[in-house]
């Protein structure tokens, strides 16, 4: 095997997705602030998967371990599809009538100054944390079946992406810890940096898209107040309860992203996926 040949259990797919058709403006159960939550995730993934790439590939030289260098490739394979496919849909929200431009360009801002101005080893650490949230929303999307009511596209396009944040949930992690090993500190430091900004990012997105919404009179009253209850139901409480545990688990001084086990999942979910989206 050489260090370019990607891993055969982290397989690179170029889905077909199909943007060109109507995707409904609030896609996820009819409610604008479930799909703005995801809309605003949206909008981070491409910059920020070119982001998590270049982290983990400016540390690639000093890994000697084959299936580990065969992982990052294989890792930097799937997050490039990420970024091209989430731009894809931008279309889509451009069609809808959203204006994105000022927050991508806010974005691009904050992902330059921090490759400029910021060690390596923090943006690895950035990455590994980061990736350990995109990994625990993807198993969590699928153990609670949280697109049981959701646009076809948008379902395809967030399940693809979920099966393969969790096929490589632990490249970034396992470049950390084997260039910086026993190094809690910095490990902690990159999670706390990526929960600020996934927080703050998150909710200044979903608060724009929702003043756009309601400048437009595109949202009713009633279908916010309708939506914010819709936060509290069973589902949406378990995913959150579900999300706050597993993530705090990253304090721990032991922690490995595989310990927690999603084969299952994969098991169940990724030979549909493969079937409805990989080309014949
Ligand atoms: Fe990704
Ligand atoms: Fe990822």
């Amino acid at each position: 095997m050489t260090a370019q040949t990607p891993s055969a259990s982290i397989p690179i797919r170029r889905p077909k997705l199909d943007f060109e058709r109507e995707v409904p403006r609030f896609f996820l159960e009819g409610n604008p602030l479930k799909t703005h939550f995801f809309n605003a995730l949206n909008l981070a993934f491409p910059d920020g998967e070119r982001f998590f790439v270049k982290a983990v590939q400016e540390h690639k030289d000093r890994i000697t371990d084959p299936r580990l260098l065969a992982e990052i490739a294989a890792f930097s394979g799937q997050e490039g599809q990420h970024a091209r496919q989430h731009e894809r849909f931008f279309v889509v929200l451009a069609r809808q009538g959203y204006e994105v431009e000022g927050m991508l360009g806010r974005f691009r801002k904050i992902a330059q100054f921090t490759n400029r101005y910021v060690p390596s080893s923090v943006r690895l650490s950035i990455t590994a944390g980061a990736e350990h949230y995109t990994a625990t929303m993807a198993s969590l999307v699928f153990e609670h079946d949280m697109l049981s009511d959701c646009d076809v596209t948008l379902r395809d396009l967030i399940q693809w992406h979920a099966i393969e944040e969790i096929e490589h949930k632990h490249v970034a992690y396992d470049v950390l810890v084997a260039l910086y090993p026993y190094n809690y500190p910095l490990r902690i430091l990159g999670f706390a940096v990526a929960s600020a900004f996934i927080g703050i990012w998150t909710v200044l997105g979903m608060r724009a898209l929702l003043l756009q919404d309601g400048r437009a009179r595109r949202m009713t009253r009633a279908q916010f107040v309708e939506g914010r209850r819709a936060l509290r139901d069973p589902k949406t409480t378990r995913f959150r309860v579900g999300l706050r545990k597993q993530l705090l688990g990253y304090f721990r001084p032991g922690f490995h992203p595989c310990q927690q086990d999603d084969m299952p999942l994969l098991e169940r979910f990724r030979p549909e996926i493969d079937r409805r989206l990989l080309p014949a």
